[in-house]
């Protein structure tokens, strides 16, 4: 059976530049064609100090309805005793919708990731530092989470088996071991096998990328991404750099000249020299002078978007798997503070999250 919500427009609200109110409408009417849910419209404008009280309130009302959308998640000031006042809301099984970041929350569950959301803000020292919560969910990709998922890993033989400390020193040095050498150093063997071709696609879609553009990969590795990029658009200029010199020696022949040896944090390459700058899993194997040198650097050489995917966790078991199955990693944060940290740093673009789940 079709849901069936009331909408709430929300206005006044200082966090993000005035949206009209028709505006609002459409993206709420979207959304709910879109996700196949019933909607009736009664637009109620508050001002955004008032918003707690008026949240609360609505959570009260509509009775009769499945549950409440409304346009953003900015639009309001989240306490502890709204999020209470939302999961007591929850739990008699309405829903509360977000239209702009197509966010629902059904269960407990998701509001606790919404919790976490909201700490970024908390996190931030002043409000004009602090990036908006339906902006950071709009920065979050999920190129690469599909592949990641995808892999079985062991993390407890990782302990258990070998001396982890010895494998993470050798890793470290990204040679071959770390490439081609035994699982427990690393890769364990990484060959090319056409994996990465799905996530160029997304990447040359999401960025709307062709024959013009150019690509810089900062971590490259054996530049596997690279060519697939260069495989769909083959006059796309592409570059890659990475601290190995190994990886870069046995890189897939066709796209090897396109790539160098080098350090992230001190990129030779001219300011806003590129349309896309990309990093597959890297920036994590940063300590935090070193992160912050690289995020500024890879902001001077892009001239239009970016997207980092690190390594990160939601909860204290994926913080363990983490732990247990990394050997490189020096930054390990949790979302919310990587959110923070990139925000802090001045990275303005997209970025991805792997979890160990
Ligand atoms: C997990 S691998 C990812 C490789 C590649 N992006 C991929 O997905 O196939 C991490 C990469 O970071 C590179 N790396 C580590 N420290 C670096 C640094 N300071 N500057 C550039 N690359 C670095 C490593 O050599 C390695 O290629």
């Amino acid at each position: 059976m079709r849901k069936a919500l009331r909408g709430y427009i929300v206005s006044g609200n200082t966090l993000n530049p005035f949206i009209p109110q028709r505006v609002q409408n459409l993206v709420i009417r979207d959304y709910c064609e879109s996700n196949s849910l019933d909607f009736l419209l009664s637009s109620t404008e508050f001002s955004f100090e008032g918003s707690d009280q008026t949240l609360k309130s609505l959570l009260k009302k509509d009775e009769s309805k499945d549950g409440i959308v409304f346009y953003s998640i900015d639009q309001f000031i989240f306490s502890q005793k709204i999020l209470s006042s939302i999961e007591e809301y929850l739990s008699v099984g309405k829903e509360v919708h977000f239209a702009l970041e197509e966010k629902k929350l059904a269960s407990k569950k998701d509001l606790k990731d919404l919790s976490g959301l909201i700490k970024i803000k908390a996190l931030s020292n002043s409000p004009s530092q602090a990036s908006s919560i339906s902006d950071s969910l709009l920065r979050i990709k999920d190129f690469v989470t599909p592949l990641h998922k995808s892999s079985k890993r062991d993390y407890l033989e990782r302990v258990t088996s070998f001396n982890k400390a010895d494998c993470a020193i050798i890793a470290k040095e990204f040679g071959k071991d770390y490439w081609d050498g035994e699982r427990q150093f690393g890769y364990g063997g990484y060959s090319y096998d056409g994996r990465w071709k799905e996530v160029a696609e997304k990447l040359i879609k999401n960025y709307a990328l062709n024959n013009k553009s150019s690509v810089l990969d900062i971590g490259c590795g054996k530049g596997y991404l690279l060519f697939e990029l260069k495989k769909i658009l083959p006059d796309l200029t592409i570059s890659g750099i990475d601290i190995s010199d190994y990886a870069i020696k046995n890189a897939k022949e066709e796209v090897k000249e396109f790539l160098s040896v080098g350090d992230a944090s001190k990129l030779p390459y001219k300011d806003k020299q590129f349309d896309l700058v990309i990093s597959n899993t890297t920036f994590h194997n940063f300590t935090i002078d070193k992160l912050f040198m690289s995020l500024a650097e890879l902001e001077r050489v892009k001239k239009g978007s970016s997207w980092i995917c690190v390594e990160s966790y939601r909860n204290e078991l994926e913080k363990m798997n983490l732990l247990y199955w990394q050997l490189t990693c020096d930054s390990f944060y949790s979302t919310e503070e990587w959110i923070w940290l990139f925000n802090k740093a001045g990275y303005s673009g997209d970025f991805e999250f792997i979890y160990f789940e």
